[in-house]
């Protein structure tokens, strides 16, 4: 199929990555993910999910194969000015307080800091603790702030690395309706998780990936 860098969409073409000396984290995955849609990556441990994402975020390099990322744009600042991700690492600043490091983020981007924390606060209920530093948090209010900062520029790739890891139930339903939200604004979204009723309840299309390798997808992913 046709590429074109008029469309919003990750498209991936028989990507490898191998880790020095010799681990074959990628062995040629090929697959589409489109605006609008919620593309969950399930697999294993050591399946190669995390490397997936980080190669479509631009944070790591593939080994060989093509990634464009179409109308998000040809270089690697372009599509990272339009990332939002959550990976394993928080990424705030420990001594500072949530709104702060919430803050920061609209700062980074030129957004308008009291309308970016205002509407965090309310999305993730972060009221009870925002005005505390981070590093006083426990693993779910952690996590809040994490996704909050994350989302707070709109980007229009959003890259989940098993976002509900420390949520509670409540936690988990705000963060589904966060994530159909997101979508529903035109966001290539993609999330992996090892959360069987979360991936249920949030995916538009899905990729298991084995060894590697796409051992399923459905046909929205699935490059022809
Ligand atoms: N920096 C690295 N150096 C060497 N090997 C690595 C590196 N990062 C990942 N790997 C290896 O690549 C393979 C895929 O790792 P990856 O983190 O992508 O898996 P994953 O599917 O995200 O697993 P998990 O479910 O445990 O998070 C694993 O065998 C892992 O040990
Ligand atoms: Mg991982």
């Amino acid at each position: 199929m046709a590429e074109s860098s008029a469309v919003l969409r990750v498209d991936l073409a028989g990507v490898t990555k191998t880790y020095p000396p010799a681990v074959r984290a990628l062995r040629g995955v090929s697959a589409r993910f489109s605006a609008g849609k919620v593309s969950v990556v399930t697999g294993a441990n050591g399946s190669g999910k995390s490397t997936l994402l980080a190669i479509v975020g631009t944070l790591a390099a593939a080994t060989s194969g093509k990634v464009s990322h179409g109308s998000l744009g040809k270089t690697r600042e372009a599509v990272r000015r339009a990332l939002g991700w959550v990976g394993h690492d928080a990424l705030c600043y420990a001594d500072l307080t949530g709104r702060e490091n919430i803050e920061l983020s609209a700062r980074l981007h030129g957004i308008p800091v009291d309308a970016a924390f205002e509407a965090a606060r309310e999305r993730f209920l972060l009221a009870a603790f925002a005005e505390r530093p981070f590093r006083t948090y426990s693993r779910g209010q952690r996590q809040r702030v994490a996704l909050a900062r994350a989302l707070v520029h709109e980007p229009m790739l959003l890259l989940l690395d098993e976002p509900t890891t420390g949520l509670d139930k409540d936690g988990v339903a705000v963060l589904g309706k966060v994530v159909r939200a997101e979508a529903d604004r035109g966001a290539v979204v993609i999330v992996v998780t090892h959360d069987d009723a979360f991936a249920k309840a949030v995916a538009d299309e899905r990729l298991l990936l084995e060894r590697g390798e796409v051992k399923e997808a459905s046909k929205g992913v699935l490059r022809s």
